[in-house]
């Protein structure tokens, strides 16, 4: 840094777009010049070793000072081998899958070029109205946590100068997933408590994990805009939490501060540095005023000399002044991308992923022969399965549904097709959309032409397969919806399907909770399968005709109508809480639907059925720093083989303020076969019954705790335990 220019330390602050990342109006120009005179950190959204190679040979052979870039993308689900959205990948449970899912990507990534993945993504999201729940892990402060670290593990392994090693960046710091009526970018407003207690745990566990960068995310806290927020920068990131990385801001957040009213671009850019944020991504308010700034006294140098200083010393983590060309290997691009495995495991994540929402009457699993009327406009569709943010996804490499069944059943069964309906009719959902991929290519026929062949094909099959719901960027970014139904030309398709009578499966694909109460009631089966990524087809297939019996369970709430949201199950109990009686007025509830959702939290059925014994607990007078076990006896009560997520909540019914009606604390995925029964443990402490009080010390508080055991957060078993002192 001692050979640097004022101008090169802040070109070191400059991230820059190129490819086809661009989420804003603002895009990187003249970057070719700006690279050579050293105005530029990073570039993101760029990937293959060519590109890459020709911009890090321009940095370090043309720039005066040969410093290399470090190379960014949005790798959030796969890179190449697309996996489910994190949603689904969260439904799995599944630490171990999970972190892989990340290594892969990452192993894919660096193949290409890229050193830094904006990636995980873990904003609690309890509006499903917010299109980017689909990027998260639900509604759920400790699940979130485990799924976080998970996810910073696989990228960034043991140690980030590996080949095959990515720096994480957390996303998005913080509260993005509070937004106010689901409405993107929209303002967050929270109290202390609920971001302490509900929204941060998993941006602290990512910082635990060794996360090495954090994006600041677009909205507001306490009315300062996080981006220029150095409570939230300094004091709690790096004070409080130890983190020790750089911090990127989101796509201009930067410039947009002067829209949340905080003055011109050169004032906020300022406040921004002294705030705690390192990178400008796109917007160069750093690189257009901070020099000015510095002349002016608005910074200081020392303040330029310590971002810069942490944007270097994440590439000399990631090793790339000791190997500018890291990642850039021909070679390893041909071998590691795309992979038999990658794809096998693709295969697999996505099944674990599924969650089966009902099975009336054992509907699935299919039989392998017979007919099936497979129908829908995601039957025989290779792109929207890919879900969200797929920048490097191929949808020519993927598996729709219709091969899928091929490949899994092959000529036992008869498969008879009719596409039925389009994703939407809906002139201003189709527009926005569909504004990234281009218009959906629209059937030239009616609607009720559509729907009468469909019909006409169901009449002659046995049971009718409908693959149905969201396109891939009807969640996501800039995808917020204030109706969450299936899309009203699907609907109608289903509504006619059911009226044939014949048993009516669905296939969901959806990147957020959809509202499904009329497909609750009338269809016999629905089987969640998010956006599954590349092997979507065969993951379904597979499900389908019971070659894997579906073990995923919720990590969002699915309402009944929107007008409950936020709904999630460890709400508060409120001073009139509703009985479940029905008829009575002055209670917490609605004149017009139930409190319930229609889905709860951690729900998800199988092929078999579980039976869970009382809760044992070992002691129920426990004093102090004491372990208390926890036991129930689980069941395979049916006919199949399967897994069980099985899931410990505790609640804390009297403490010194208004505690919510349970918390996740534990779970445990095992497999029994039918009649199989196993003893599964829990081990409880006071870390487990710790909470943030009004002063927001985080500390338990003596007294009755109630321990729940069940196979989802609205079905379980509970014993009660006397904590002492
Ligand atoms: O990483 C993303 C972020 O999640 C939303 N805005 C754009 C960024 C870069 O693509």
């Amino acid at each position: 840094m001692g050979k640097m220019t004022l101008d090169e330390k802040i070109g070191q602050l400059n991230l820059v777009v190129m490819g086809n990342a661009i989420t804003g109006t603002v895009i990187s120009k003249g970057v070719e010049d700006k690279m050579k005179r050293g105005e530029i950190g990073g570039i993101f959204g760029l990937y293959g070793t060519a590109n890459v190679s020709k911009m890090q040979d321009l940095a370090v052979k043309q720039s005066r000072l040969h410093i290399p870039l470090i190379f960014g993308l949005d790798v959030i689900h796969g890179h190449r081998t697309i996996f489910p959205i994190p949603l689904g990948v969260s439904a799995t449970w599944d630490m171990g899958l999970i972190q892989q899912s990340a290594k892969i990507a990452a192993k894919e990534a660096t193949a290409e070029g890229l050193n830094w993945v904006f990636s995980p993504m873990v904003d609690i999201a309890r509006d499903p109205r917010w299109g980017r729940i689909s990027e998260g892990s639900g509604e759920d402060p400790w699940y979130g946590s485990k799924v976080a670290k998970a996810m910073v593990k696989g990228y960034q392994g043991n140690n980030l100068m590996d080949a095959d090693a990515v720096m994480a960046c957390v996303k998005h710091f913080a509260l993005y997933g509070g937004a106010e009526a689901g409405r993107e970018y929209n303002t967050v407003d929270m109290s202390l408590i609920k971001m302490y207690q509900d929204y941060l745990p998993p941006y602290k566990a990512a910082v635990d994990a060794g996360a090495g960068s954090f994006m600041s995310s677009f909205n507001t806290i306490n009315g300062m805009p996080a981006t220029v927020n150095k409570w939230l920068l300094t004091d709690l990131l790096r004070k409080q939490w130890g983190f020790k990385g750089f911090v990127v801001s989101d796509y201009t957040a930067l410039n947009e501060v002067t829209n949340h009213g905080l003055g011109d671009l050169q004032t906020v850019s300022a406040l921004a540095l002294k705030a705690g944020l390192d990178m400008d991504m796109v917007g160069e308010g750093f690189l257009t005023t901070l020099k000015k700034s510095l002349k002016e006294g608005k910074v200081t140098p020392q303040e330029i000399d310590l971002a810069c200083r942490r944007v270097l010393e994440a590439k000399y983590k990631l090793g790339l002044f000791k190997n500018p060309a890291k990642s850039i290997n021909a070679e390893k691009e041909k071998q590691d991308v795309f992979t038999d495995d990658n794809r096998k495991f693709a295969r697999q994540i996505a099944e674990h992923s599924f969650v089966l929402l009902k099975n009336q009457g054992e509907t699935l699993p299919l039989k392998k022969s017979g007919t099936i009327a497979l129908v829908g406009p995601l039957a025989d569709n290779h792109s929207e399965m890919l879900g969200t943010w797929v920048i490097a996804g191929d949808p020519n490499k993927s598996v729709s549904v219709a091969e899928g069944i091929k490949n899994v059943v092959g000529e036992n069964v008869k498969v008879l097709y009719a596409k039925g309906a389009n994703i939407t009719d809906d002139s201003l959902l189709s527009i926005r959309a569909f504004a990234l991929t281009g218009p959906e290519v629209k059937d030239k026929r009616t609607p009720q032409e559509m729907i009468d062949e469909a019909v006409e094909t169901a009449k002659k099959a046995d049971v009718v397969v409908a693959v149905v719901g969201e396109s891939a960027n009807m969640s996501g970014e800039s995808s917020s919806r204030a109706d969450i139904d299936i899309p009203e030309s699907q609907k109608e398709l289903l509504k006619a399907l059911s009226k044939t009578g014949k048993p009516l499966v669905i296939v969901l694909f959806n990147g957020r909770p959809l509202t499904l109460t009329w497909e609750d009631k009338h269809a016999s089966a629905i089987l969640d399968a998010w956006a599954p990524g590349t092997e979507a087809g065969n993951a379904i297939a597979d499900v389908l005709f019971g070659n894997y019996n579906p073990a995923g369970k919720l990590t969002a709430t699915f309402p009944r109508s929107v007008g409950q949201i936020p709904i999630y199950y460890s709400h508060k109990n409120t001073g009139r809480p509703f009985d479940g009686t029905g008829g009575a007025k002055f209670k917490s509830d609605y004149l017009d639907i139930s409190n319930d959702p229609l889905y709860p939290f951690g729900y998800g059925l199988s092929y078999t059925t579980f039976s869970y014994s009382g809760v044992q607990l070992d002691k129920t007078n426990p004093a102090g720093n004491t372990t208390v076990k926890a036991t129930v006896t689980v069941t395979n009560t049916g006919k199949y083989a399967g897994e069980e997520v099985v899931q410990l909540y505790i609640s804390d019914p009297v403490a010194s303020i208004s505690r919510s009606v349970k918390e996740l604390k534990g779970f445990q995925k095992i497999s029994l076969q039918p009649g199989e029964s196993k003893v599964v443990s829990f081990n409880i402490t006071t870390a487990d019954l710790k909470f943030y009080n009004d002063k927001l010390i985080y500390d338990w508080e003596p007294g009755q705790f109630v321990v729940q055991i069940g196979t989802n957060s609205a079905n379980v078993q509970s014993a009660a335990v006397q904590w002492l002192k």
